[in-house]
């Protein structure tokens, strides 16, 4: 069976001290939390060795917020995922709507940096969703299957091992939360592209979280949706208060 997963994707905030007092009070308040899901915090690069150092693995799981497609060498100010792995950390977000946008990552380099995190022993968090325009034009449900089919060209033993995340770019740090329904519509469409694919056993145990302004108010009804397996949460991942409101949303 899937898992229920909540996991923070902190982008480019926090000092490193700001990012260790973080990880640690949400490694403590995890310890006295009752929650049903897993929980990952993805941090800045800069923050992997030291957040790794004051969080209790079996609680929390640390992953990165990118990864270089290439293997090693002469890519000034890439971090490959093997340097990611050698953190301790076991995640690694790919694809992120702010990475396609902002640095122009394509479908190509998506599927090259999934095959590194994977070749690493790391567990991919692919991220997929539409912007605005497609969401009123109506193309989004062939916009999100075109960003999943960019990994079908994994292998069913990889592809397996991807972790989704359905984001509506315009849902993100705008306030503006998809509805639950919106959110379980694409949702299913991603798992019957996966279904298609692959077949019902791994599409059934992929899980598939949504992002995009979640909270704790929001948290509970968007994962009563039977797809929607939990959330890539961005602002609200920033305080260990809202985070943990969000983590106990499965409870
Ligand atoms: P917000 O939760 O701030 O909308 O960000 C979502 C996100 O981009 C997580 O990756």
């Amino acid at each position: 069976m899937r898992k229920n997963i909540v996991a923070g994707n902190w982008k480019m905030n926090t000092t490193l001290e700001e990012g260790v007092e973080l990880a640690s009070n949400i490694n403590e308040a995890l310890k006295a939390s009752k929650h049903n899901c897993d929980v990952v915090v993805c941090v800045p690069a800069t923050h992997l060795v030291s957040v790794n150092g004051v969080i209790d693995r079996e609680l929390l799981g640390l992953g990165a917020e990118n990864c270089s497609e290439h293997d090693k060498g002469a890519y000034t100010g890439e971090i490959s995922a093997a340097m990611v792995a050698s953190t301790g950390a076991g995640y690694c977000i790919i694809g992120h709507s702010e990475r396609r946008q902002y640095f122009g990552e394509t479908n190509e380099q998506l599927l090259a940096k999934t095959r590194q995190a994977l070749a690493n022993g790391l567990t991919p968090i692919f991220c997929v969703g539409e912007v605005l325009e497609q969401r009123e034009d109506g193309s989004f449900n062939q916009v999100v299957r075109s960003q999943i089919e960019a990994l079908f060209a994994l292998d069913p033993a990889d592809f397996a091992k991807v972790i989704v995340a359905y984001e509506p770019v315009w849902a993100i740090g705008t306030g503006k939360t998809a509805t639950a329904e919106q959110a379980q519509d694409m949702h299913a469409n991603i798992r019957a592209a996966i279904e298609e694919k692959y077949g019902k056993e791994i599409a059934g145990d992929t899980s598939i979280l949504y992002g995009g302004s979640c909270k704790p108010t929001n948290a509970r009804e968007l994962f009563s949706k039977p797809d929607v397996d939990g959330g890539l949460i961005g602002g609200a991942a920033l305080k260990a208060d809202s985070f943990m409101g969000i983590v106990e949303a499965f409870d």
